[in-house]
């Protein structure tokens, strides 16, 4: 393609989106902050808020990379869509964040197939400025290039999946969004706190590593983790013997349920939200 260095970055241009290009994103994110304003973690809104990622239109990623670098040596790097998994481990590892340019249409704004710039933007960078998830990201890269020479890539997908893209964490207000997926869609922000049919599971890493996971609707079980320190403890060690432990075992349907899980309560069925208070939080964790 025309354009794209080795590493299969990009210029993102930023001169050329047109106007209407930056009225989609102002769309998209008007309708995102009212919706997690109650419904995002603490970290991810304090990221966000700290970057200025403004409602103005589609941000300058050097703007962005900035102040990010700054907060916590990570920058974006432009690229034209899904790029090879090596690639892509390659530069979180190097604490740079692959990000697609362009925007969906405007008959596109509740589900596109692909990460675009909305996703990859409003939903991934401002968790980027949390240290502790920051560094999380780096080691997951660092993690992927090892899971690529062992072959046990779709055991690790899986991991990236049930907690950067559709993670939830469990806060003494009930349960926060912390996933980009979810973050960036209308639809799954209020269905994944609000509506009954999904399960809600006490974060487990090998759980997680053996449970397929659907592209193609909202989820059917969602993963919780009580904290952010937790999930990088927890994902610390060396996933080899890991990996080799669970080439044994069999592969978990998404909609699973194990006799061993620990799930949240159900939202009640209509109505406003029901408070998950801590103390019931502390009895299920
Ligand atoms: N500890 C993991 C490994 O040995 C790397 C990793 C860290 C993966 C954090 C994901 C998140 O492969
Ligand atoms: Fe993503």
């Amino acid at each position: 393609m025309d354009g794209v260095r080795p590493d299969f970055t990009i210029a993102q241009d930023w001169q050329a989106y047109t106007e209407e290009e930056h009225a989609i994103w102002r769309l998209l994110f008007e309708r995102q902050q009212k919706l997690l304003a109650q419904r995002a973690c603490r970290e991810y809104l304090d990221g966000l808020s700290r970057l200025g990622v403004a409602a103005g239109g589609i941000p300058d990623f050097r703007r962005l990379s900035d102040i990010l670098e700054r907060a916590t040596g990570w920058r974006i790097v432009a690229v034209p869509g899904l790029v090879p998994d090596e690639i892509f481990f390659a530069h979180l590892a190097r604490r740079r964040f692959p990000s697609t340019c362009f925007i969906r249409r405007r008959d596109q704004l509740d589900y596109l197939q692909e990460p675009d710039v909305f996703h990859d933007i409003y939903g991934h960078v401002p968790m980027l400025m949390n240290p502790v998830f920051a560094d999380y990201m780096q080691a997951y890269g660092e993690g992927g290039l090892k899971a690529l020479r062992l072959g046990h890539l779709p055991r690790l997908a899986r991991l990236y999946w049930y907690t950067v893209e559709f993670g939830l964490i469990a806060t003494p207000d009930g349960l926060r969004i912390y996933g980009s997926g979810i973050l960036s869609s209308a639809g799954e922000s209020v269905y994944c706190l609000d509506d009954p049919r999904p399960q809600r599971l006490r974060f487990d890493l090998k759980r997680v590593m053996r449970t397929r996971y659907r592209i193609d609707d909202f989820q059917q079980t969602y993963f919780v983790i009580a904290s952010f320190e937790e999930l990088f403890a927890a994902t610390r060690p060396d996933f080899t013997p890991i990996y080799r432990e669970l080439a044994d075992q069999p592969d978990l349907d998404p909609a699973a349920r194990l006799p061993e899980d620990r799930a949240f309560p159900p939202p009640p069925l209509r109505g406003g939200r029901k408070k998950i208070g801590p103390q019931l939080i502390a009895a299920q964790v």
